[in-house]
């Protein structure tokens, strides 16, 4: 199903205007884990400028970095060195409740394997990030049916997770990262559970978002047809950036 254009339905699109400052702003930055006596290094180093609304897609061989990233980026995970700015804030500087707050209103977050909630209806799904704010019911009902219908599933608000599709679990799982309005959407591998056509939907909504709804995305991916919808793709390999 075509997603509604997101102007019509998203109540903040175009909050966050693009500015000359990039978005993200990542210098020499570094992550290693230590396991036991061995030390793996998942990024190399690295520097990268995204600029506000861009739609950036991550390609890479498996283990080369590419989650590593993402989940710095989002405030998941810290570097070991090096520096990640965004929105002009040095992220690894804040406490863990401030990392927390900080991600809740700033980050949508979208996942190979949707991470709904069984027992909870797609609209239950949605309506999560928001019980952790001071919104009351209506404002959150007002909200919870934007972000779902910008998603083109309106009409599954009271399904559970297994009475819909992959697609659509996938899309009521894009419609959860989005109703709290985060500047920055961050998805790693969204399509690698879902059939071609289902993909194609996914992808589609991304590239709206980072269009005419002004968000930031970014997405890894394994499948070429899928960097093809971001308007630049950038590919790393053993924790370095490599031409693509
Ligand atoms: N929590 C962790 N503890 C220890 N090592 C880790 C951890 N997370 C990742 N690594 C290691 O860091 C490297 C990069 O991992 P990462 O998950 O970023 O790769 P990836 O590019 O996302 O791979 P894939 O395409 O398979 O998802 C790998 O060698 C991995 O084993
Ligand atoms: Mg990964």
């Amino acid at each position: 199903m075509k997603p509604a254009p997101l102007h019509a339905t998203l109540p903040h699109a175009g909050i966050h205007m693009a500015t000359t400052e990039p978005i993200v702003r990542i210098h020499e930055l570094t992550k290693v884990f230590r396991q036991g006596e061995i030390n793996v290094t998942a990024l190399n180093g690295i520097s990268l400028d995204i600029e506000a609304g861009e739609f950036l897609t991550l390609m890479g061989p498996s283990g080369s970095g590419k989650s590593t990233l993402l989940h710095i980026i989002a405030g998941i995970d810290r570097p070991t060195g090096g520096s990640c700015r965004v929105q002009g804030r040095d992220i690894a500087g804040l406490s863990e409740s401030e990392l927390a707050d900080w991600r809740n209103q700033n980050v949508g977050f979208v996942f190979q394997t949707f991470n709904l909630i069984p027992v909870l209806t797609a609209y239950e799904n949605v309506e999560l990030p928001l019980l952790l704010t001071r919104l009351s019911s209506r404002e959150r009902r007002r909200l919870v049916t934007a972000a779902l219908s910008m998603v083109g599933l309106e009409d599954r608000m009271r399904h559970l997770p297994r009475q819909l599709s992959g697609g659509q679990e996938q899309r009521v799982a894009i419609a959860r990262a989005l109703v709290t309005d985060p500047a920055l959407v961050v998805a790693d591998e969204p399509t690698g559970n879902l059939d071609a056509h289902s993909a194609a939907e996914v992808l589609e909504i991304l590239r709206t978002l980072s269009g005419s709804g002004g968000k930031t995305v970014i997405m890894v991916t394994h499948d070429p047809k899928a960097a093809a919808y971001g308007r630049r793709s950038i590919h790393l390999e053993k924790g370095e950036f490599t031409a693509s």
